[in-house]
């Protein structure tokens, strides 16, 4: 019944998605990203949910090819999960109750003229894609993310930090239950450090804290947060500082299976940011239109290659603007 009303909204567009051809690419799926099931009846259910997404992703990317939208979607190893159940398991931004003004970054007019293009991925300031997994630690590797950038920047080197440091030891978060990335940046800032990834490797759950100054690979002395719902203080922070922490709405199904071009969905919902990643830098395509890079941390087969491009000073999309910091260092 559930594929039933995808297929009458898609069309006949879609006719050539049969039975075997749909069972085929079901095993090839199942194989490419080691699924097992237990019984036909929990098959069934993914099967189901795999085949909705299959045939939403093509719908849309025929859209697309009519340039009714600026990107493709694909499909990838979050194939057999609604996008409710992501949310729930790959996601974990909580919004603090309270956040104070004093530590918001001021914004001179100095900064009018800004480059068309800052990527920090050619700058060696960001490290690969990794996956937060069944955790919601999207702040941790967010927060990571920001500290490896300015550790770079000051020194030169590239290290991988550690998010499984933060998920054990900020205890103003709720590790693996989710948090918030300035909370993280106080941590780092009040711990006198963070260890890097290899002294300290991710296990994806909630473990005691085993902090060890000895693995200690960079230090914060606090944090700014962007203007809230400011696009432009964003790209001023990320062409003036370097990565920035953002939270977004990553509810929909087209974020989810996001592959290549420019993301933009009205639907996606600025009130209801619910995941952290990391802004790396921001440009603009031959057509003029503007984008945010973003990286993310579901694993280099999610996206492009792990990151997205979202659209740029087109109404904040997602509140990618509304709960963005960087640490200082
Ligand atoms: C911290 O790491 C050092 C070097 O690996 C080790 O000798 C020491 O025992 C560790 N301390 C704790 C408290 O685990």
């Amino acid at each position: 019944m559930l594929h039933l009303c995808v297929l009458l909204l898609a069309g006949s567009a879609l006719s050539h998605l049969d039975e075997a051809f749909l069972d085929q690419q079901w095993d090839q799926w199942k194989l490419t990203h080691a699924r097992e099931y237990n019984g036909l009846d929990e098959e069934g259910i993914r099967r189901a949910i795999w085949e909705k997404n299959m045939l939403m992703i093509e719908a849309h990317n025929q859209e697309a090819a009519l340039g009714i939208h600026s990107y493709e979607l694909g499909m990838n190893h979050l194939g057999d999960m609604t996008s409710e159940e992501v949310v729930e398991m790959m996601t974990g931004l909580q919004t603090p109750e309270y956040r104070d003004r004093s530590f918001t970054m001021a914004l001179n007019d100095d900064v009018r003229r800004l480059p068309k293009s800052v990527d920090y991925r050619k700058k060696g300031m960001v490290t690969s894609v990794k996956n937060q997994g069944a955790c919601g630690s999207c702040w941790a590797f967010s927060s990571a993310g920001a500290l490896e950038g300015q550790l770079a920047k000051k020194t030169g080197k590239l290290v991988d930090l550690s998010p499984q440091n933060l998920v054990d030891c900020v205890t103003e978060n709720d590790g693996c239950g989710g948090g918030y990335m300035t909370n993280a940046f106080n941590y780092v800032n009040e711990n006198g450090g963070i260890d890097s990834e290899e002294a300290y490797p991710y296990v994806g759950e909630n473990e005691p804290c085993r902090y060890n100054s000895s693995g200690m690979a960079a230090q914060c002395r606090g944090y700014k947060e962007i203007p809230e719902g400011d696009e432009h203080a964003l790209a001023v922070a990320l062409y003036k500082v370097g990565p920035v922490s953002v939270g977004i709405d990553a509810t929909l199904s087209t974020f989810q299976f996001y592959q290549k071009g420019i993301y933009y969905d009205r639907n996606c919902n600025k009130e209801d940011i619910n995941h952290a990643v990391l802004a790396v830098g921001y440009g603009v395509n031959t057509k003029g239109k503007k984008f945010w890079i973003v990286k993310n941390s579901w694993g280099e087969s999610w996206g492009n290659k792990g990151f997205i491009m979202m659209a740029r000073n087109r109404g904040n999309l997602c509140g990618i603007a509304n709960l963005a910091s960087y640490p200082l260092m």
